[in-house]
C-alpha cells in the first residue's frame, strides 16, 4: 500500500522537470543577492520554481531548515502580499522576521546605505528591501555581506515574477512555448515577467500604450535570453493583437506606487488597455488571467475577469510564499537541513 506521504505528494501536480538540478543551484546561489531576475541563470530560475513546488507540496520537510535565521524587511512602500508572504514563509522554515518601516524616511536619508548595510549585516542573515530607487537595492547589496532580496523597486519585482511562473507551471505543467501576454504599463512587474518568461522559454508579448513601453535594456536582454531558449519577446501597441492566441493574459495597475501624481493623465491613455471579457475572448479558450495585485477594480481589469473562472490571481498570491521560501532556502544555504536534500 502506498504511504500517506506518497499519496499526499501525488495530490499536488508538480511539474517533474527531472533535468533541473536544485543542488547545483543551491551551491551557486548560497550567499548571493537577488536584485534582478537577470542575476539568475535559466537553470537557477528553473531550480527555484522546482524547489517552490517541493516546498509547497511537502512543507513539513523544511520546517527547521532555516532554524533561528533572522530576516529584516525594510520597506519604503506599502505592502500586503510581499510582507506577509515573506514573514509567514520564514516563520514556517524555523526563522524569524523583523519588519522595519521605512515609509516615512527613505533608506539613505538618516545615514548612508553603506553604513546601514554594515550595521544590519551584524544582526541578520538576509535583508529584504522594498524601495523607490532600484539603486538603493544594488547599493545595499554591494555593501552588505548577507544576501539582499529585491521585494519591489521602481525597476523590478523579481519575487512576484518567480511566483507567477511557478503558478503557470502548476496550471499548464510547463511554460516552454507558452504564449504569455502582458497588457498595460511597461513597469517593474512587466520587466521581471519579461526576463523570467524568457529564461523559461515562454513567448512573451507586451502590449503598452505609446510612451509606456518597457525599458529598452530589459527588452534587449529579454530578447537575447529568449533566443537562447527558443522563444520570442514581442512589443505591440495593440492590446487586441497582443491578446490573440495567448495562454495567459497579465495586467497590473497603470499607476504604480510613487506615480500617483500621473493618475489623471494616465487614466484615458490606459483605458483601451483594460482587460475585459472582450479582450479575454481573443486569447485561447483555456487562457488564464493574472494580476500581481492590488488591482484597481474596473480600471485595468473588470470585476467580471478578475472574479471570473479564468482568474488565477489568488493562486499567484499564495505562491508568493512558496516561491520565496525556495529562494530563501537557496540564498541562505538551508537545503542541507532538509531531510530530502541532506548529505
Ligand atoms: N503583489 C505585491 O507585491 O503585493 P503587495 O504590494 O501587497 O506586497
Ligand atoms: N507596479 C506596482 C506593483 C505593486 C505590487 C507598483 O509598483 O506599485
Amino acid at each position: 500500500m502506498a504511504s500517506k506521504a506518497f499519496l499526499e505528494r501525488q495530490a499536488v501536480a508538480i511539474p517533474s522537470h527531472e533535468d533541473v538540478d536544485i543542488l547545483a543551484a543551491a551551491e551557486r546561489l548560497a550567499g548571493e543577492d537577488l536584485c534582478s531576475i537577470s542575476d539568475l541563470t535559466s537553470a537557477e530560475v528553473r531550480a527555484i520554481l522546482k524547489l517552490g513546488h517541493e516546498v509547497k507540496a511537502n512543507p513539513k520537510e523544511f520546517r527547521r531548515a532555516l532554524d533561528a535565521k533572522q530576516m529584516v524587511l525594510m520597506f519604503e512602500k506599502a505592502s500586503l502580499r510581499t510582507r506577509l508572504s515573506f514573514e509567514a514563509g520564514i516563520n514556517t522554515l524555523g526563522g524569524n522576521a523583523i519588519f522595519f518601516d521605512q515609509t516615512n524616511s527613505p533608506l539613505g536619508e538618516r545615514e548612508s546605505i553603506a553604513d546601514v548595510a554594515k550595521n544590519v549585516e551584524r544582526w541578520v542573515d538576509v535583508i529584504v528591501l522594498r524601495t523607490y530607487a532600484h539603486d538603493t537595492i544594488t547599493e545595499m547589496a554591494a555593501n552588505a555581506r548577507v544576501p539582499v532580496i529585491n521585494a519591489l523597486s521602481d525597476f523590478e519585482h523579481p519575487c512576484q515574477a518567480l511566483a507567477d511562473f511557478m503558478t503557470l507551471e502548476e496550471h499548464f505543467g510547463s511554460v516552454e512555448g507558452l504564449n504569455f501576454t502582458y497588457v498595460g504599463d511597461g513597469n517593474n512587474v512587466c520587466h521581471s515577467l519579461m526576463l523570467t518568461g524568457a529564461q523559461l522559454g515562454a513567448n512573451v508579448t507586451v502590449a503598452t500604450p505609446r510612451g509606456y513601453s518597457p525599458d529598452i535594456e530589459i527588452v534587449t536582454l529579454a530578447r537575447e535570453i529568449a533566443a537562447k531558449n527558443g522563444s520570442e519577446v514581442k512589443l505591440t501597441q495593440d492590446p487586441q493583437a497582443g491578446a490573440e492566441g495567448a495562454h495567459a493574459i497579465y495586467t497590473d495597475v497603470c499607476v504604480s506606487m510613487g506615480m500617483e501624481h500621473e493618475s489623471t493623465k494616465r487614466a484615458p491613455i490606459f483605458r483601451p488597455f483594460q482587460v475585459n471579457e472582450a479582450l479575454m475572448a481573443r486569447a485561447q479558450a483555456n487562457a488564464v488571467f493574472m494580476h500581481c495585485l492590488p488591482a484597481r477594480r474596473n480600471a485595468e481589469v473588470t470585476d467580471a475577469v478578475l472574479d471570473g473562472p479564468q482568474s488565477i490571481v489568488f493562486d499567484q498570491a499564495e505562491n508568493r510564499m512558496h516561491a520565496q521560501k525556495a529562494l530563501l532556502l537557496l540564498l541562505l544555504g538551508g537545503l542541507k537541513n532538509a531531510e530530502r536534500f541532506a548529505g
